[in-house]
């Protein structure tokens, strides 16, 4: 059968959505890069936002309309939404197959077969272990990027974020042992693969068991996990994403700075600058602590780069808490910040309170993040203009193919035209000749 995955969410999603292709491959059947081609359809689900989820559901509406055409067509739903209203949605929406949850991506090849056979309404959403069946799964033979592959170290989230509802929806923290991961990372890099990027909701809590912090400053055996990848001879660059900043230890960021591998940008989610609101998020630090963890990483590795995630207009914030956030944002300098408009979700502790920043006031705060993001960065990329960096050739760039583009171990991308013979996923040095806020433009140098 053709099958089509379309994912929605974070790169948990999307690595969940190659190990599904995977799984669904070996059984047999092919993979389709469109709902023209295919003969089922499988959106993989997030629940983040209101959004997110209204997106899924209307692409499910709207995709109604190629039962006229090939009416033996099966949809599915799988991921965060499908583990929380898997059961809602199958009753609501007529043509709507099956609904599998976080842990039951090993179950799709069989849903497919069942239905192939017989039509019903099928639903899996039993939780597993942190080594659920299919989780090492990958395809990279079909990947854009066949050099840079996604590891996924833990499933689930133990924090509770009082906004968030992700510990719902993947359940709580199961770490996968180091052995498997590295075992993992080892067999991609025998394929070709350079880069690694481990995921997790918090990856600097891994295997630390149900510790609350303040954690201990000399125990981390996710700096131990970085050690570990890093003596693998292929793999060239070592990326994660998140680490919880009251998570972060003196261990860890020993483990950065010294480790030559792991790349030098962290994305650090702060989610406020306010104190007050921190607390009422239920993330336990300051912004002083915060702003602590960039200090001691920058006087270590002074070209690191952060990156972060940011709430605006979560239940009561004023013009105070908004500023508080401004304030750090400027002070740290991001070179990259997702900004997210409050969301309440139901079933989170948040939801309990009034919503009540109005819409127009979180697009306001919203807009003044951005232009400072905007800002740092055209400073901050301008002072780059003469520097020569190591690159990742990414291939030819999206607007212009005559010329490729590639990606800094800072995770800047640079534009250049591509000397002869180089092929994507091989490193080469390029000098940085001139930058926006958005890009660099570089020429390839030797080294
Ligand atoms: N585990 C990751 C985040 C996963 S969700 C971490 O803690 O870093 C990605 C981001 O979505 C969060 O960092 C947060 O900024 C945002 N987010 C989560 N719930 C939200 C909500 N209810 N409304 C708006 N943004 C939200
Ligand atoms: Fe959500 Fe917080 Fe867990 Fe991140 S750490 S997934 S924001 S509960
Ligand atoms: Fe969304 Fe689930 Fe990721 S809710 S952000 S896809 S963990």
């Amino acid at each position: 059968m053709k099958i089509y995955i379309k994912t929605y969410g974070c790169q948990m999603n999307e690595r969940d959505s190659e190990s599904a292709s995977a799984l669904l491959a070996r059984s047999g059947h092919t993979i389709v890069h469109s709902e023209e081609e295919a003969d089922a359809v499988i959106l993989n689900t997030c629940s983040v936002r209101d959004q997110a989820e209204q997106k899924a559901i209307g692409k499910l509406g709207i995709m109604k309309r190629l039962l006229a055409e090939k009416p033996g067509m099966i949809f599915g739903i799988m991921g965060c939404m499908a583990q929380s209203r898997g059961e809602e949605l199958l009753e609501k929406i007529p043509h709507l197959d099956f609904a599998v949850g976080t842990d039951n991506i090993h179950a799709l090849p069989e849903i497919i077969g069942e239905l192939a056979k017989e039509r019903t309404k099928i639903r899996r959403d039993a939780r597993f272990g942190a080594d659920t069946p299919g989780i090492d799964a990958h395809r990279m033979e079909d990947a854009a990027k066949p050099y840079s592959a996604f590891i996924s170290i833990s499933r689930g989230c133990n924090r509770f974020c009082s906004y968030c509802i992700v510990p719902y929806v993947r359940g709580r923290e199961r770490c996968r042992s180091m052995e498997s991961i590295v075992e993992e990372a080892k067999g991609l890099a025998e394929k070709g693969v350079v880069e690694i990027m481990l995921l997790g909701q918090n990856v600097a809590a891994y295997g630390m068991g149900d510790v609350l912090p303040p954690i201990p400053e000399n125990v981390s055996p996710f700096a131990d996990l970085l050690e570990r990848v890093s003596e693998i001879p292929g793999i060239r660059r070592i990326r994660f994403t998140s680490p919880h900043p009251a998570f972060f230890n003196g261990k860890l960021i020993e483990a950065i700075a010294k480790l030559p591998k792991v790349c030098k940008c962290v994305h650090l989610p702060m989610q406020s600058g306010s104190d007050r609101i921190l607390k009422m998020m239920n993330r336990p630090y300051t912004s002083a602590q915060y702003y602590e963890i960039v200090e001691k990483l920058r006087e270590k590795v002074p070209h690191i780069n952060f990156s972060t995630d940011i709430i605006v207009g979560f239940p009561t914030e004023t013009k105070e808490d908004f500023q508080a956030t401004h304030f750090l944002m400027h002070k740290v300098g991001f070179d990259n910040a997702y900004i997210f408009k409050y969301s309440p979700r139901k079933g989170t502790k948040s939801s309990l309170l009034p919503d009540d920043v109005p819409q127009e006031e979180k697009e306001r705060r919203n807009q003044v993040l951005l232009a400072e993001l905007e800002k740092t960065n055209e400073e901050k990329n301008a002072a780059l203009v003469g520097e020569t960096f190591e690159l990742l050739a990414e291939g030819p760039s999206k607007r212009n193919p005559a010329r490729w583009s590639g990606r800094t171990d800072t995770f800047k991308t640079v534009v250049f035209p591509p000397p002869p013979g180089l092929k994507e996923g091989e490193f080469l040095q390029v000098k940085i000749t001139g930058a926006t806020s958005m890009t660099l433009y570089g020429e390839a140098v030797e080294k």
